[in-house]
């Protein structure tokens, strides 16, 4: 696989292959942040980061990991607000526009299909940073190399995936980036909130179970992946209450785990993961973070140098 120049748009893009080139890459890229000092790899590239939905980490994690490599930033955090897209202008244009002044364009929306507008009008690689309910290919790929560094690889894993499987973008790259391996998939959801038929018939051929208890999931699973009920996908909050609160992994769940399993949450939590299980060896979700500047710092560097 070649990242040299291309976009950035979907978990589907990666093989097993250039999943391991980017996991490779960020095994260097760690070493860069631990010594302390920034490299220049990236000098005199621009990346612009452009937001229509909140975000935290994943924006903060783009910029840091630009500017570790020597490039720098232009930021909007909150393009819906402020934006010439309120001056009618097109996604396709408002792409265009930026990419004549950077190199990179990351961008995050809630519209599924808004990214591939964008790469449309861009005439510089644009990084998917969340599209939607759909996809969220960087966080996938940063839960795959949090696995790989705990587990040594995926092949015989029984991954466990509890939650908003319906609405969570990050569980579905997940899906797609772990379908390369001879995983177990283990599913639980409230019942409105189940894994997508899409997401099912990409993992045809492989050991997929739907449990209704958090329990069998749980004591199963060498990775139990959880994601927070998506509020904001939801059509109103009459529905989100209806399941909210509904699962929580706490200590009492945890005393049901393996002994070696791991646990994934790409965060913000709300209350599905308690503030208890943090102190639990096995709560991997702060270090995610970590390796999420890794990771796209590996990307960055793959797409841009
Ligand atoms: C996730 C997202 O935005 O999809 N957060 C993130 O990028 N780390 C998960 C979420 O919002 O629940």
């Amino acid at each position: 696989m070649n990242f040299k120049g291309q976009h950035i748009l979907t978990a589907r893009q990666f093989d097993k292959e250039g999943l391991f080139a980017v996991f490779e890459e960020a095994k260097k890229m760690e070493k860069i942040v631990e010594g302390g000092r920034d490299s220049d790899i990236l000098a005199g590239k621009y990346m612009a980061t452009l937001f229509f939905e909140a975000s935290t980490r994943t924006r903060f994690s783009f910029e840091v990991s630009m500017q570790r490599l020597g490039g720098k930033v232009v930021s909007n955090a909150d393009m819906k607000g402020t934006s010439s897209l309120r001056k009618q202008e097109t996604l396709e244009d408002t792409a265009k526009v930026v990419s004549q002044m950077v190199d990179v364009l990351v961008i995050r929306h809630s519209d599924v299909g808004s990214l591939a507008k964008f790469a449309a009008g861009s005439d510089v690689p644009v990084i998917n940073a969340g599209e939607g309910a759909a996809e969220h290919p960087t966080q996938g790929l940063l839960d795959l190399y949090t696995i790989l560094k705990h587990k040594g690889g995926f092949d015989g894993l029984t991954v466990g995936l509890m939650g908003d499987l319906k609405n969570s973008r990050v569980q579905h790259s997940e899906c797609t980036l772990l379908k390369h391996f001879d995983v177990k998939f283990v599913f639980h959801s409230p019942s409105s909130l189940m894994v997508p038929e899409e997401t099912l018939n990409e993992l045809k051929g492989h050991d997929v179970k739907i449990v209704d208890s958090m329990e069998e999931l749980i004591g199963v699973s060498d990775v139990i992946s959880v994601s927070r009920v998506q509020q904001e996908r939801f059509e109103n909050e009459e529905e989100y209450r209806k399941v909210a609160g509904s699962y929580i992994l706490n200590a009492d769940m945890m005393r049901l785990a393996r002994k070696d399993a791991i646990v994934i949450q790409p965060l913000p939590r709300v209350d599905e993961v308690a503030v208890e299980v943090d102190n639990d060896p096995r709560a991997k979700y702060f270090e995610q973070v970590r390796n999420g500047v890794a990771v796209r710092m590996a990307l960055l560097k793959l797409v841009l140098a």
